[in-house]
């Protein structure tokens, strides 16, 4: 999370379907593009992933897409899932060392959880055939974190969910939100997988912290109570003070380099990546892939000014 003044308003363009039209349709946004996304089929991933695994890194995959109002879509969604856990099931076959590299991340907004009425149990419905297909594939699923309202519902289904796979379920917790220490308390309680992050929307100051500052501590208040706790700690920041933050507390507790990792999206930061995994230290990339990349590339864009005039330099031409 940046001091970026323009943030709000970007966080705000993510979500506009009259801006999505305008700048999916520059030639520039492309090539801009491919910086974060792994391309638009599952092909394309799956190369993606080969290439990693093979410089030791693990991988987590999202199937781009958010929001969705309508349940064929979701349905989509869900067959899409089902897919790709069966290919890279395929991939690590017997090998009990590819157990843990491979992840899919799921964001339940995708799978329906917006939709009129009965979207709580339609995404639960649909997350756990994800569930289910994965636990058998030996592929790890985590189940991001979207706007604050949809917070109590998404932890709802990921304790449902937990009840029967709770070594296939992991989740995230957002650091910028005031409510997220006492729930890395609860999750870390219950020995859970969790993914901490900054956070990537807009939130307002009743219920999040808002100034970089704030939320930097928040992280690393976060961050220790997930290091001494009992589950699966995964530090998903570029910042090098937590990651300096979560080095320090995983030598000053019980904890080895085998009971946690650190995270990256696809893209960002990869000379940080080989230096940690040069280390020795277990490096999660998240890959997104699919045709639906808008939201998620403009909130790159809010993250970070430098991403946001790299853009804007290669968008006006005769630059
Ligand atoms: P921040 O953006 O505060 O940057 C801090 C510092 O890191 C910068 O000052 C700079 O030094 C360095 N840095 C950051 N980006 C850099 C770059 N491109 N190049 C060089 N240096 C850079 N959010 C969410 O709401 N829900 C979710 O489910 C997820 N999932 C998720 C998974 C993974 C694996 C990651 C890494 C992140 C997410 N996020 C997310 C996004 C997250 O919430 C956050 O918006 C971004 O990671 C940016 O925050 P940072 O912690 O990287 O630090």
């Amino acid at each position: 999370m940046s001091n970026n003044p323009l943030r709000p308003a970007l966080l705000a363009a993510a979500r506009s379907p009259r801006i999505e039209r305008g700048l999916t349709g520059l030639p520039v946004t492309r090539r801009i593009v491919d910086r974060f996304v792994a391309g638009e089929t599952r092909a394309a991933v799956l190369d993606t992933t080969r290439e990693l695994l093979a410089r030791n890194r693990f991988v987590t995959i999202d199937y781009l897409g958010e929001d969705t109002l309508d349940p064929d879509r979701a349905q989509r969604v869900v067959d899409e899932y089902l897919d790709l856990v069966a290919a890279l099931g395929a991939l690590s076959g017997d090998d009990s060392d590819l157990a843990r590299p491979l992840e899919v991340s799921v964001k339940l907004s995708a799978l329906g959880q917006a939709l009129p009425g009965d979207g709580h149990t339609i995404a639960l419905h649909n997350a756990r055939k994800i569930v289910e297909a994965a636990a058998t594939a030996r592929v790890w699923v985590t189940i991001d974190a979207e706007d604050h309202t949809t917070t109590d519902s998404t932890h709802a289904i990921v304790r449902e969910l937990r009840r029967d796979h709770p070594d296939t379920v992991g989740t995230v917790l957002q650091a910028y939100l005031r409510r997220t220490e006492d729930d890395c308390r609860d999750f870390a309680a219950a020995g859970a997988r969790i993914r901490l992050c900054k956070g990537a929307y807009d939130e307002p100051e009743s219920v999040a912290f808002r100034r970089k500052r704030e939320v930097d501590d928040s992280y690393l208040r976060c961050l220790r109570i997930l290091m001494r706790g009992n589950g699966y700690p995964m530090v998903a920041t570029h910042d090098p003070a937590m990651i300096e933050a979560a080095a320090l507390l995983a030598t000053a507790t019980p904890r080895g380099r085998e009971d946690f990792e650190f995270q990256m999206l696809y893209g960002i930061r990869p000379a940080e990546q080989d230096r940690l995994v040069r280390l020795g230290q277990h490096l999660r990339v998240y890959v997104p892939f699919g045709d639906q990349w808008y939201g998620y590339f403009v909130r790159r864009l809010a993250e970070r000014p430098a991403n946001l005039m790299f853009f804007l330099r290669s968008a006006v031409p005769g630059r």
